[in-house]
């Protein structure tokens, strides 16, 4: 090779100035389920994989076939199954009703299925699931790492080169062992873990990679009779008993990507012989649970050395935004005094470590979840700049420090 000539003699394929890629963001395909398009960041795009994780028994294989059944400017929908065979695919699709134009393929056999991509080209096909795909060029089983990725990779050539849109869906165990999903998730465009908790009907969609869209919106189902259907009220989802007064609980209005949540942080103090005393995080960060507890010993002079705390969230919910700091320190105070919140009280706002409550954002939508569930006293951070909400609770309480948030709340 000659210097400054072309290595091993490849002709230099010619970059794009950006500028003239402007204008070119794909149409979506709007799949009919509005938490699942909402989660998508406004639909599929074409060409493009999403992983859909999720335990047995959560609803994946329906929340799939439904998306299926409902795709916008009548594209074609194709269903892989392996999983299921094909006449159990039927019954389920008859109890949904309005599938009967999904084409559905039993078929684990890798290169079948990606032949029938490239002839049929389908605008979405949904694979049920990854797992279950074989390539006869490998010597393994299905389902062991080396099969699954070999699927991913050979699946999202094809994705890129044919337009077609492709769902997998990969089944997570109950403890975590992630055998498929997790190893695949940098090679796709967008992971989508579909939770619930055993307890209730409802089920959360969250985007944990979206390269087309944002990870903060959360899709929000209940599962019934005739499939999944978006949740009616969900912005009073995770309230579970509202208006009551209880020790230990304050209300946090959350942001979740476009949407408002009020959700009820939880707290439980008590003395402990445990040395160090047990801290428990469900659904906050336990690093910041640990900055808001020493904040309210060494700031508003609360005795919690010795004690067990314990918080979480109502109804599996989360409240992972720095907002929540307030919420939680006045739900750990109310614990540890054994004295409720006055009613209907939201609080919001990041704690400093030298004790002050500093702004947070969307002051408007937070004031205006809180009111819309009847909670009439906010406590807010002071010097937040006064965007007016459209509607309020009576009283709003401007705090600037932990101490001051302690005296108005109780
Ligand atoms: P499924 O979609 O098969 O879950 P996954 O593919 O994640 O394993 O559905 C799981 C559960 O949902 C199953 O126990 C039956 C229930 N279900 C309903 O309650 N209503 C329905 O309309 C359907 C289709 C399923
Ligand atoms: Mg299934």
């Amino acid at each position: 090779m000659g210097r400054g000539g072309p290595t091993l003699g490849v002709a230099p394929p010619a970059p794009v100035r950006l500028a003239d890629l402007a204008g070119t963001e794909p149409e979506r395909i709007a799949t009919g389920l509005s938490e699942l398009d909402r989660v998508l960041g406004g639909g599929l795009v074409p060409g493009s994989v999403v992983l859909l994780g999720g335990e047995p028994g959560i609803g994946k294989s329906t929340l799939v076939l439904q998306a299926l059944a409902g795709l916008s400017r009548g594209g074609r929908a194709m269903l892989v199954t392996g999983e299921e065979s094909a006449a159990q695919v039927s019954r389920r699709a008859a109890r949904l009703g309005g599938c009967e134009d999904v084409e559905v393929l039993a078929e684990t056999r890798l290169e079948a299925v990606l032949s029938a991509l490239e002839v049929h080209r389908p605008a979405v096909c949904a694979i049920d699931s990854v797992q279950t795909l074989v390539s006869e060029v490998l010597e393994g089983a299905p389902g062991t790492v080396a099969q699954v990725r070999q699927a991913t990779a050979e699946l999202l050539r094809v994705a890129k080169t044919t337009d077609v849109s492709l769902i997998l869906i990969g089944q997570v165990t109950k403890d975590g062992a992630l055998a498929g999903p997790r190893l695949l998730e940098h090679m796709v465009d967008c992971v989508l873990a579909f939770e619930g908790d055993d307890a209730r009907a409802h089920r959360v969609l969250r985007a944990t990679k979206n390269r087309f869209g944002s990870t903060n919106e959360t899709g929000l189902f209940e599962m019934g009779s005739d499939g999944l259907a978006p949740v009616a009220d969900p912005a009073a989802l995770y309230l579970a008993e509202a208006g009551e007064r209880r020790v230990g609980s304050c209300r946090f209005p959350a942001i979740e990507g476009s949407r408002a949540l009020l959700v009820e942080v939880q707290a439980l103090v008590g003395s402990t012989e445990v040395v160090p005393p047990r801290r428990f995080a469900g659904g906050i960060d336990r690093t910041r649970l640990s900055q808001v507890v020493a904040v309210l010993s060494r700031h508003a002079g609360l005795r919690l050395g010795d004690q067990d705390i314990f918080v979480s969230v109502a109804g599996g919910a989360r409240a992972l935004d720095p907002a929540a700091d307030l919420a939680i320190a006045l739900a750990i105070a109310s614990a540890h005094r054994g004295v409720p919140l006055a009613g209907g009280t939201a609080a919001f706002g990041e704690l400093g470590l030298t004790g002050g409550v500093r702004p947070v954002g969307h002051l408007a939508r937070r004031l205006d979840a809180a009111a819309a569930q009847g909670m009439t006293r906010a406590l807010v951070p002071a010097g937040t700049s006064g965007e007016p909400a459209a509607e309020r609770p009576a009283e709003v309480v401007r705090v600037a420090a932990v101490g001051e948030a302690l005296e108005a709340a109780f």
